[in-house]
């Protein structure tokens, strides 16, 4: 069984996961000589909060992972390949079926998987652009030099999805400054359970309050036709939608601070999105590939003995599908540390992760990317940073990785 194995093993000496140092390049996802020592294509790593775990690194082993149903996503099992520090399991953390296996799992994302298709998610790219075009009008008044995270990709993704939630934009920077604790990997667990207590707190008042007056929001829709229905709690329906704001939040707006920042060292591309609009879904595509902004990977345990490219796992043994890594197969992509908006695969790339839990919010996350980076490109054609890559703020311990800071003249 995997207990033996893990005595057996000497943790100590396994490479040292995760292969990410502080001052690195952020368009080299994964770095440090202790990836030398890693086995390919799946072998053993040292985590960094105690115990060790397989690390999964091809594309096609990612993709077997990820749709393998004997695969754990529940953080609490014990065994559970922890990444992040994680707070004491809570009693109302119902409806955080990203954590979720089974029949419990899809009982929720069912109910959300029409909310998020395509095509209502295009009814909602007016209210897209008229927030891209705020911020950016909000950035020119203020003048340069500006911060691009602090006045654009930051707001642009909250004040999204607090609309599609239903949310008011007054508590907007309360669910930011929270969901960042929650996001950061050198939060401890107490600070994460506050900033969820309090996250809780609002969006219970808010659920009451679209009982008693409705809108055309998601908050409304879940809360009439589900919580009063008696299909769903109401402690189940306010963890659902922390999920929404904090999934839906720190990812997308870091795409858009990297993306900006990629743009500005090829500002031939930017150029060339200007030009031409129509090019903004390839790029964002391998904006995707290229930045895979979570780049910790996904963690997993094994509950039934399984084989992954080759190796046996064990029931109990746990897992890392490193989407880095498979993002930048060159089975899959060639060349695959270049930057090219052009590439034909680019859109095989699984940033979005893949399989039972593949990101439910990937139409509305590409819809925020493409509408940001083209009105970028239109409004400041001269857009520039004085800082050189090097010296750009990075915030290398978040789950989602990006820039702290991205100074900006134009
Ligand atoms: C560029 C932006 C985004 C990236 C890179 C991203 C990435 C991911 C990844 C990798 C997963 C898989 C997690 C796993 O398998 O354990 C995931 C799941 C999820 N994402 Fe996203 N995401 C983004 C934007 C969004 C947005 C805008 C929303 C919603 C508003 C969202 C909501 C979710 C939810 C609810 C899940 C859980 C799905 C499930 O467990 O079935 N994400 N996302």
């Amino acid at each position: 069984m995997g207990d033996v194995d893990v005595a057996e093993t000497d943790i100590a000496g396994l490479p040292a996961y995760p292969f990410i140092g502080p001052d690195d390049n952020p368009f080299v996802p994964v770095t440090g000589a202790d990836l030398e020592r890693l086995e390919r294509p799946v072998g053993k790593v040292k985590l960094p909060f105690g115990g060790w775990a397989w690390l999964v690194t091809r594309h096609e082993d990612v993709r077997q992972l990820l749709r393998h149903p004997g695969f754990s996503s529940d953080q609490y099992k014990p065994g559970f390949p922890v990444l992040n520090p994680i707070p004491p399991k809570q009693d109302d953390a119902s409806g955080l079926f990203i954590f979720m296996d089974g029949e419990a799992h899809s009982r929720f994302r069912k109910m959300l998987t029409a909310e998020f298709m395509i095509k209502n998610i295009r009814r909602i790219e007016p209210l897209i652009e008229e927030t891209v075009v705020e911020a950016l009008d909000r950035m020119e008044k203020l003048g340069a030099p500006a911060d691009l995270m602090a006045e654009f990709a930051l707001p642009v993704p909250s004040m999204t999805i607090c609309h599609l939630l239903g949310v008011p934009y007054a508590d907007h920077d309360f669910f930011q400054d929270h969901s960042r604790v929650i996001m950061d990997r050198k939060s401890g667990p107490a600070e994460v359970e506050a900033a969820l207590g309090a996250l809780a707190g609002l969006l219970g008042d808010l659920v009451e309050a679209k009982r008693e007056n409705p809108g055309e929001d998601l908050l409304s829709r879940l809360t009439l036709e589900r919580v009063d229905t008696g299909e769903l709690r109401k402690d189940e329906l306010v963890s659902l939608a922390m999920l929404l704001l904090v999934a839906g939040h720190e990812t997308t707006a870091n795409m858009i601070g990297l993306s900006a920042l990629v743009l500005l060292q090829h500002p031939e591309h930017l150029e060339a999105l200007r030009e031409d609009p129509s090019l903004a879904p390839g790029m964002v595509e391998e904006l995707l590939r290229y930045l895979t902004v979570v780049r910790t990977g996904l963690p997993r345990l094994a509950m039934e003995d399984a084989e992954i490219g080759g190796q046996r796992i064990r029931a109990g043994e746990g897992v890392v599908a490193m989407l880095a890594m498979s993002n930048r197969d060159q089975s899959v992509f060639s060349d695959p540390d270049l930057f090219d908006p052009q590439r034909r695969e680019a859109h095989r790339h699984m940033a979005f992760g893949f399989g039972l839990h593949q990101c439910i919010g990937q139409p509305l996350a590409r819809a925020e990317l493409r509408v940001a980076l083209v009105e970028l490109a239109r409004r400041f054609p001269e857009l520039r940073s004085e800082l050189s890559l090097a010296d750009v703020p990075q915030r290398p311990m978040a789950v989602t990785f990006g820039v702290a800071e991205l100074p900006v003249t134009w």
